[in-house]
């Protein structure tokens, strides 16, 4: 008897494993379902500015409204959500992009996912961290390069082109990328706690 209950619960615990295995990492947190949702929101208002300019006025005049236009649509995009949204990349054209510790230590995680073939479709990584008596849940998403891209952040950019990044921009370092690169990432924060 003693030994037929202890085979039972045994059974029926190695039965739930998977599934709690599972749970662990397939099933996204709110937090990160959140973040999935405002990353395609900013990134679709910032390709929406970059086409309609490139289309109305051409390279210069979509390079004036990303100078212009980034900062606020980030703002906006934060502000109407409660979380802190941004770009950033290990290479950056603003400098007030620039990557913090933690984010530096994830794009460099993210260039080796993505050596070992890891695809950037899916690609993202998330952490909670506690920062003084915060606890604040952060995520990141790279930025692939596309064809659109290398006209301004590819080896071969224009003479025009380089004068008018380097007249806004004098301590760019954001040329030289191929497509399919990581150009840079997304970045979300929000405090939990
Ligand atoms: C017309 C020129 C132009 C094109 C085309 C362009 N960008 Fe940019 N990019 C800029 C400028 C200007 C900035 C700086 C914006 C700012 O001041 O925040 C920038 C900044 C960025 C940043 C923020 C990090 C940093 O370097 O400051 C990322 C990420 C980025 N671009 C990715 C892309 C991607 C991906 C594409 C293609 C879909 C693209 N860019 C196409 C001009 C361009």
């Amino acid at each position: 008897m003693k030994t037929m209950s202890i085979k039972v619960l045994l059974v029926s615990t190695l039965s739930i494993l998977p599934l709690l295995a599972n749970a662990g990492e397939n099933v996204a947190s709110q937090e990160t379902l959140q973040a999935r949702s405002l990353v395609k929101a900013f990134g679709s208002d910032l390709k929406h500015v970059l086409k309609t300019s490139m289309k109305s006025g051409g390279p210069i005049k979509a390079l004036e409204q990303c100078n212009i236009q980034a900062g606020p649509i980030a703002v906006k995009n934060s502000s109407s959500s409660g979380w802190n949204i941004a770009r950033t990349s290990l290479k950056v054209r603003n400098e007030s992009n620039a990557p913090d510790e933690w984010e530096s230590t994830t794009l460099r995680q993210f260039e080796k996912r993505k050596a070992a073939g890891e695809q950037l479709k899916t690609m993202e990584y998330s952490e909670t961290v506690r920062e003084g008596d915060k606890l604040v849940y952060r995520y990141m998403k790279p930025i692939p390069t596309a064809g659109l891209c290398v006209t301004c952040h590819g080896s071969d950019v224009s003479e025009e082109i380089t004068t008018k990044v380097k007249s806004l921009y004098p301590n760019d370092q954001a040329t030289g990328f191929k497509v399919g690169d990581i150009r840079g990432a997304f970045t979300l924060q929000k405090r939990i706690n």
